[in-house]
């Protein structure tokens, strides 16, 4: 089968993810900081060789600022909602963001009388006037720029280095939402100037489902979103305010911390080569499709670097029948529909169609794409004789 739903959870995994996860789970499987003995302290080195493993592949100063949860979404939960707002506050973000973004940000407007503006400027209108729209956006009470580092369906990638250099000016935080560019496009904290990244294990990384995280630089005052047990402090009937059990309640995922750990080992081994690879086979995917009468291709298709995601629909074809004829007569996988990201389509004017996302990888290859413009094609040419 060809794989081009790399978006959405990447297939297949560098084996040595699951064998750190089966090593865990065979022969630490205690509970991690839950006691003294030998296996307990095993169960915390994978932790904490995670958490430095992280800490330094994305520069952030302090690994117990490297906080775990079970996907990106939790991550972008406890970085919104765990900084204090006050009525009147404001954020900006942009018109392309995941659900997971976009309603931590519409529940504190609901519940907290926050204000949101959605930065919307064409994509080949370029990055000046993003920022442009950005700068004119801030507001005295501007708190927080919360955006995605790359859309989720376009692959537009969002000139963040900029916006974080108008944020500090502004003395307001940034949060960026890495989720489709983490394993993709080397990111560095501290000389990006990002105070809050968040990314999870299961997508560019090549980790399993079931692990993400919230990476906090500098002094961000955050206040937990659960409290519970930390196995430490446990006589105090108040969350321990040392990082990271103040931000991380309950058992935390150690075979899928593990099985990070040993994707970031593979991550560093492999990412002078993933530029420049993705690069290739997702330039050769957008000029090959654009190439077929009746399909239309989202996104500029100026850029040097995208990352490896191709958006595009046939005709006025729906994207799910797409999909299906994909999945069930050329065994392909792609994604379909919305992708959670209603405003990207409201502004793209897409919503009733959605797009076809053909989402690629490290380990996908010239040929597969090949076969997959051939499909294209034929699809094409075939609802032209209907
Ligand atoms: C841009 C973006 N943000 C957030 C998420 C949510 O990731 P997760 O499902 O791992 O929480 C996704 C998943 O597709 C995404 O593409």
């Amino acid at each position: 089968m060809i794989y081009f739903d790399q978006a959405a959870s990447s297939f297949p995994k560098p084996p040595s993810v699951a064998e750190a996860m089966i090593h865990a789970v065979n022969f630490v499987g205690a509970n991690p900081g839950r006691g003294g003995h030998a296996l307990a302290r095993q169960a915390s080195d994978i932790i904490n060789n995670t958490r430095e493993k992280t800490a330094e592949i994305f520069g952030c100063s302090d690994p117990n600022k490297v906080l775990f949860y079970q996907n990106a979404t939790i991550g972008l939960n406890q970085a919104i909602k765990g900084l204090t707002w006050k009525d009147g506050d404001h954020v900006i973000t942009t018109a392309y963001e995941h659900n997971s973004i976009r309603r931590p940000l519409e529940y504190i407007k609901e519940q907290l009388g926050v204000s949101v503006t959605y930065i919307d400027t064409p994509e080949e209108a370029g990055s000046d006037l993003f920022i442009d729209a950005v700068q004119n956006a801030i507001e005295p009470n501007t708190r927080l720029i919360a955006m995605t580092h790359a859309s989720n369906v376009t692959g537009r990638i969002f000139p963040i280095n900029e916006v974080t250099k108008v944020a500090q000016k502004n003395d307001i935080l940034t949060l960026i939402d890495a989720s489709q560019t983490a394993g993709h496009i080397p990111i560095d904290m501290k000389k990006q100037r990002i105070d809050m990244l968040v990314f999870p294990g299961h997508k560019g990384i090549l980790g399993p489902q079931g692990i993400g995280a919230l990476l906090v630089e500098g002094n961000v005052n955050l206040l937990p979103i659960h409290h519970g047990g930390t196995g430490t402090f446990s006589n105090s009937p108040k969350q321990p305010e040392k990082w990271p059990e103040y931000l991380e309640s309950g058992t935390l995922n150690t075979p899928g911390i593990a099985g990070l750990h040993a994707a970031l080992v593979e991550y560093e081994k492999r990412k002078k080569e993933i530029v420049p690879r993705e690069t290739i086979l997702s330039n050769a995917l957008f000029k090959g499709l654009s190439a077929i009468e009746g399909v239309t291709c989202y996104g500029t298709s100026s850029v040097t670097y995208r990352i490896p995601i191709v958006a595009f629909n046939i005709e006025n074809i729906n994207s799910q029948e797409v999909s299906m004829i994909l999945d069930s007569h050329y065994n392909i996988a792609v994604r379909a529909g919305v992708h959670c990201s209603p405003l990207t389509h409201e502004a793209l004017k897409t919503t009733d169609q959605g797009m076809v996302r053909a989402s690629l990888g490290i380990y996908n290859t010239e040929d597969e794409v090949n076969e997959f413009i051939s499909a294209i094609q034929e699809i094409a040419e075939s609802y032209k004789e209907i």
